[in-house]
């Protein structure tokens, strides 16, 4: 059983394989957290300690007794107005104007499987591989009730939380804040690693002290963002990639988010996770229930390798669906960096026949195909073919292609529209303005009000009679600016942003529904909403706009700590790069787009013959490797940021094969040799480097490490295939 209720003690413990969580509710029906990380036996209501504390407020119920307060101790779902001064989970604001929430047990329910959230994407489980335990809240006063949702994944090590609030009062409430994970640690000193970063640089590793005070990250722009990834690891002072405590929190939700890490006055720490409370103001009716977005925990005693495995193995396995879940994806060619909004039909067709002749599987038409779009300064929102500008009907253009052998995709931008088109012209009403004031513009775009069900179900015919044209097995569902004017027509204001990504999700899903074989591959302006809640409904994502190969090791690597590389959309593209400008070998820019989804993003009419060779070369590699990357357990074997070198490598789950792919970027006159050790081989097997014949012991490979060769090169790169062999 991995979930137990202790009824005398009224102790609740959430067993995974290799962690314990553990709850209780007290005399007074507060629910206190005990304990989270590794496996323990036996109850922990021990760790609870009561002194007078000075200025911490005691509930009535304990009468004379001031040594209890919610201001120190460890709470499940701390909530504004009853004492605890600490930042809050919930906050509710009641129609007298006050803001409490007094939350008390009722009643709890164990149930098999993994519940489901109506209109988010959740972690989705077999009745045998999951528990859940719904436990209800209320408060008295008000008739607020909240359910605290858990769901266990025992073989994964994975526990999930969400939150339902529901309104049996009279009046009308509203949800000033609400995150659906709080962690309470009594003691430890930890630090935090979060994701930082900016368009075509996102997802930078930044570690740092939990100290006194609150350390927040978030979003106020509509996505999850460029800024700061949903997703953070807290973890002990000396935790490395194979040792130490660490727990990981991942919002599964694509909008406005906050993340809060506290140490309070008695030197404990808290975190939570959940929506942004900015721009959020959600009114509650009698009878209304609110769903707060899940979050996914999950804790290793052994270093940050074993908590991102667990991660991805959730996200591969639980988040991820549809056929693309566990098939091969195509390795395509991209027509944006090839030609950006400069091509015809004659231009997509003679890139997939060069494309063809390398081994490539598709070719993607990107931005520009649709209405007036020459530039990004038109055209979005009239989803009609140009067929001028194609010099055929996209029919005939995907048949073209297809008589290739080459499978064709699109590129769609559904939640946008030009000032210049002839949808904004006859629905300006239909965009997010605020009445009276100029939208803000970012790259001369507005955005639709996708919380309105008459605005989606009229681009959503449009973009079916698109897809309807041929067959298009791939769509690249793009999001290119952040949300400014929060105010939608249609609804109370408060509640936009949430229900605007409900409205997309809704969008997805009938889209994916529909076109159950098409491949959807999301991006925002690359990686600015690339989490869990979009991995839900497009099994990958363009990684990042920045496809410089040396930029890509960092963002890469601070990607790799949540995200498998099923995920992520990788290409290699021409040189000088055009972000950076920067020279970087083929080969190398080869290594480091394989860490993904693969494919190429240049004007591949362009290449040497040399060139071609190679790209044909790198294909056939991709697609020996292609399961290893799909299915392989990743680790990181340097931080690219730190190290002089990039290196990470994959292994089989059967341990039998690996890869081990490094790019040097630094070099000296006179280079000290660096030795790269690898991680999780059988120790007593024996590899054989599968090119060079060369045979090591595993744990030779893991403890004294592959020397890299010393050259007078710029960025090098290498990729050792390693096979067990039998000696
Ligand atoms: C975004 C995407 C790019 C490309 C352009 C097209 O920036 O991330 O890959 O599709 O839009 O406008």
């Amino acid at each position: 059983m991995a979930i137990t209720y202790q009824s005398k003690k009224r102790i609740f413990t959430l067993h995974t394989e290799h962690t314990t969580y553990q709850m209780k509710v007290d005399d007074f029906g507060f629910l206190l957290h005990l304990y989270y990380g590794a496996t323990v036996r036996g109850d922990m209501d021990y760790l609870l300690t009561y002194y007078d504390r000075g200025f911490s407020g005691n509930p009535a119920d304990v009468g004379g007794d001031r040594t209890y307060s919610l201001d120190v101790l460890p709470q499940e779902y701390p909530v504004m107005g009853v004492g605890d001064y600490r930042s809050s989970a919930l906050i509710i604001h009641n129609a007298d104007g006050s803001d409490c929430c007094d939350l008390r047990y009722v009643s709890h329910e164990i149930k098999e499987g993994k519940y489901g959230l109506p209109s988010l994407p959740a972690v989705h489980a077999s009745i045998q591989e999951a528990q859940t335990l719904e436990i209800l809240l209320e408060d008295a006063v008000s008739k607020v009730q909240v359910r605290l949702l858990y769901g266990v994944l025992e073989k994964a090590d994975i526990i999930t939380r969400s939150v339902q609030i529901t309104n049996h009062g009279k009046e009308e409430i509203i949800i000033e804040k609400a995150a659906s994970a709080c962690l309470d640690f009594v003691s430890g000193d930890y630090d935090l690693l979060s994701f930082y970063g900016r368009h075509t640089m996102e997802r930078n590793l930044q570690r740092k002290p939990v100290a006194h005070g609150n350390f927040v990250i978030g979003s106020r722009r509509g996505t999850s963002s460029h800024q700061y990834n949903p997703a953070v690891i807290l973890a002990e002072k000396d935790t490395t990639e194979d040792a130490g405590g660490c727990y990981g929190m991942i919002f599964v939700y694509s909008g406005n988010f906050q993340f809060e890490a506290e140490k309070e006055q008695f030197d404990q720490t808290r975190a939570l996770m959940g929506l942004q409370e900015e721009l959020f103001h959600y009114p509650l009716a009698n009878g209304e229930t609110f769903t707060v977005p899940e979050t996914i925990l999950s804790y290793s005693d052994s270093g940050f390798s074993t908590l991102s495995m667990r991660f991805h193995h959730c996200i591969r396995e639980h988040v991820s669906r549809g056929k693309y879940k566990d098939a091969k994806r195509p390795i395509l060619l991209n027509s944006w960096e090839a030609a950006y909004f400069d091509f015809t039909g004659e231009t997509i067709c003679e890139l997939a026949r060069d494309a063809k002749e390398l081994g490539i599987d598709m070719v993607v038409m990107d931005d520009g195909w649709f209405g007036k779009r020459d530039d990004d300064n038109s055209g979005l929102g009239d989803w009609l073919v140009n067929e001028k500008k194609l010099g055929c009907t996209l029919g005939e253009l995907i048949d073209k292609v297809n008589e290739l052998d080459m499978k064709f995709g699109i590129w769609i931008e559904p939640e946008m529209v030009s000032e210049d088109s002839d949808l904004y012209r006859a629905h300006p009403d239909w965009v997010m303005q605020i009445p009276g004031r100029k939208p803000i513009r970012a790259r001369n775009q507005l955005i639709l009000d996708f919380s309105r069900e008459d605005v989606r179900e009229f681009i959503f015919g449009q973009i079916c009679a698109v897809l309807d044209a041929g067959k298009i097995e791939y769509v690249k569902w793009d999001m290119n600016r952040s949300i400014v004017d929060v105010y939608s027509q249609a609804h109370a204001q408060g509640r936009v942003t949430y229900d605007y990504v409900l409205g997309v999700y809704d969008f997805l899903e009938k889209l994916g529904k529909r076109y159950p074989h098409m491949l959807i591959e999301g991006c925002s302006g690359g990686g600015g909403r690339f989490d869990a809640g979009m991995m839900y409904y497009t099994t990958q994502i363009w990684c990042s706009d920045n496809t410089d190969a040396i930029d890509r090791l960092s963002i890469q690597y601070g990607t790799s700590f949540f995200y498998p590389l099923t995920t992520v959309g990788a290409h290699v593209s021409a040189v000088p790069n055009h972000q950076t400008g920067r020279n970087v070998s083929l080969h190398t820019r080869g290594v480091v787009a394989m860490a993904g989804t693969f494919g190429y993003e240049l004007d591949i009419r362009k290449l040497t013959e040399a060139e071609k060779e190679e790209i044909a070369k790198q294909v056939r590699r991709y697609r020996e490797e292609e399961e290893l990357v799909r299915l392989g357990s990743y680790y990181r074997l340097s931080n690219p940021d730190q190290d002089s070198y990039a290196a990470w490598l994959l292994v089989s789950q059967d341990k039998e094969k690996a890869l081990l792919s490094v790019v040097m970027v630094e070099t000296h006159g006179n280079m000290a040799v660096r030795y790269v050790k690898l991680r999780g081989l059988s120790a007593d097997a024996v590899y054989e480097d599968v090119e060079t014949g060369k045979r090591y012991n595993g744990m030779a490979l893991m403890k004294g490490g592959l020397p890299l060769p010393v050259e007078q090169k710029e960025y090098a790169a290498y990729q050792v295939a390693l096979k067990r062999v039998c000696e």
